[in-house]
C-alpha cells in the first residue's frame, strides 16, 4: 500500500474538515484474459493491484455534501436530494451516481464530506473509476450503517456507471476491485458471480504493463456499441447471453447477420473458451500455453472485436518479436490504455528499454511501464474509527 498517499489524503481531510475521517483503500485491477466477456455473462480473469484510490470520508453537519478531488484540486458541493447526472461531470458523476443508486434502494444517505485521490493512472484501463465507485459505496455503507453486503455494493457501483456515467459496463472491474485476493487472480463467472482464486506465481517470468498513454475519443460510444451488437446476436440466437452460444449455433445464423457482427460474436464465444483454458494452464503451470492464449486474445480483439488501436497493436507486435516475452495483449475496454505482457525475469529491463525507445520514435510519445503486485480488495484502513 502507498502510505504516503494515505497520509496525504488523511491530512488533507483533517485540515479541511477538522475531524477524523474513515479511510478506505480501493484498488484498481488488471485482467489476465477475457475482455468484453463480462456483460455477455461469460468468464474473466482479473486481479486487484497495489495501485488504488484512497478515500477519506465522514458525516457532515452541513446541508450539503462536500467533495474534494485531491489530484485534480477540484471542489464540488451538492445537495443530497434530487441527484441528476452532470454533463461533462467527469469524476463527479461517479460520486453522485453511487449516492443516487443507494437512494434508489430506499436507503438513507445524509450529507458527508469526502477527500479522495489515488495512484491509478487514469485512462490506462486499470479501472480507476470502479475503484472510486467502490470506495464511495464502501465508505457510505460504513458511516451510515447501511448494512450492504459487498455483493450489493458492486451492483450499486455498476449501476452508477450505467445510469450516471453512461457506460453500460459489465461487473468485472467492480468485482475485482472489491473482492481482490493478494497474489491471486480471480476466475470469475459473470453470470453467477462465483469466483475461484488462482495463485499467480510466474516463477521465471513476471507481469509487465505498458501504457500507450493514448485514449482515443468515442471510447464510451464504441463500448456501448459492442454491447449492443452482442445483445442483438444473442437475441437472434434465442439465448439470454452469448455465453450460452456455441460456434455451431452462430454458424447457423451466419447468413442473417453482417460479417462484422458475426466476427464480433465469434470473438466472444472464443474468448470465453480462452479464459477457461487460461485457468487450466495456470493450474498446470503451463506458462507458455497461457502466453499463447494472450497472443490469440489480442488477435481477436484487434481483428474480430475491433477494440484495439495502432499503438496497442504496435506494442503487442514488438512483444511477439521478443524472444523473452511469452504472451502479450491489450487489456481492458480497448482503444488505448495498457498492454499486459508476460516477460522473462532476467530480460525485463532490456525489453522495456528497447520497446520504450522504439515506441517513442514511432509515435513521438512516451509509453509508461508499470510493475504491479496482486493485492487485497476494497477495505477499511483505520479499523477502530
Ligand atoms: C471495461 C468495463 C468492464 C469490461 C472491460 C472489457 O473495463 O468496465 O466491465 O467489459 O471494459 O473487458
Amino acid at each position: 500500500m502507498n502510505s504516503s498517499l494515505v497520509n496525504r489524503i488523511n491530512s488533507c481531510f483533517q485540515q479541511r474538515f477538522k475531524n477524523e475521517p474513515l479511510l478506505i483503500n480501493s484498488p484498481g485491477r488488471i485482467n489476465i484474459i477475457g475482455e468484453h466477456t463480462d456483460y455477455n455473462e461469460g468468464f474473466v480473469f482479473p486481479a486487484a493491484i497495489d495501485k488504488s484510490i484512497v478515500a477519506a470520508i465522514a458525516k457532515s453537519d452541513n446541508d450539503l455534501c462536500t467533495v474534494y478531488a485531491f489530484d485534480n484540486d477540484e471542489l464540488y458541493q451538492f445537495p443530497i436530494e434530487n441527484i441528476q447526472s452532470i454533463k461533462n461531470g467527469n469524476w463527479r458523476n461517479y460520486i453522485i451516481g453511487v449516492v443516487a443508486e443507494i437512494q434508489k434502494k430506499g436507503l438513507k444517505v445524509k450529507p458527508f464530506n469526502l477527500v479522495f485521490g489515488g495512484d491509478i493512472p487514469s485512462g490506462a484501463g486499470l479501472s480507476s473509476s470502479a475503484a472510486l465507485e467502490n470506495s464511495i459505496v464502501f465508505g457510505l455503507n460504513e458511516i451510515f450503517s447501511l448494512n450492504l453486503s459487498k455483493s450489493e455494493m458492486i451492483l450499486i457501483s455498476q449501476q452508477a456507471e450505467h445510469n450516471y456515467v453512461g457506460v453500460k459496463c459489465g461487473i468485472m472491474d467492480q468485482y475485482a476491485s472489491m473482492f481482490g485476493v493478494p497474489d491471486h487472480a480471480l476466475l470469475l463467472d459473470c453470470r453467477t458471480h462465483g469466483a475461484k482464486p488462482y495463485k499467480v506465481d510466474f516463477k521465471d517470468y513476471q507481469l509487465v504493463l505498458i501504457n500507450t498513454n493514448v485514449s482515443h475519443s468515442l471510447v464510451d460510444a464504441e463500448y456501448n456499441d459492442r454491447r449492443n451488437v452482442c445483445e442483438k446476436v444473442a437475441k437472434l440466437l434465442n439465448v439470454s447471453a452469448l455465453r450460452d452460444a456455441t460456434e455451431e449455433n452462430l454458424e447457423s445464423i451466419k447468413s442473417e447477420i453482417s460479417e462484422d457482427d458475426y466476427q464480433k460474436a465469434l470473438y466472444i464465444i472464443q474468448e470465453n473458451k480462452r479464459v477457461l483454458k487460461a485457468g487450466q494452464m495456470l493450474m498446470e503451470n503451463n506458462l507458455i500455453g497461457l502466453g499463447e492464449l494472450l497472443f490469440e486474445a489480442h488477435y481477436g480483439a484487434q481483428h474480430q472485436f475491433k477494440i484495439s488501436c495502432k499503438e496497442l497493436d504496435f506494442l503487442v507486435e514488438k512483444a511477439i518479436e521478443s524472444p523473452h516475452v511469452i504472451g502479450a495483449r491489450m487489456m481492458g475496454g480497448g482503444f488505448g490504455g495498457c498492454t499486459i505482457n508476460i516477460v522473462e525475469k532476467g530480460y525485463v529491463d532490456e525489453f522495456v528499454q528497447s520497446i520504450s525507445s522504439i515506441y517513442k520514435d514511432t509515435f513521438k510519445l512516451e509509453c509508461s511501464i508499470y510493475f504491479i503486485n496482486l493485492s487485497e480488495g476494497t477495505r477499511l484502513l483505520n479499523q477502530n474509527y
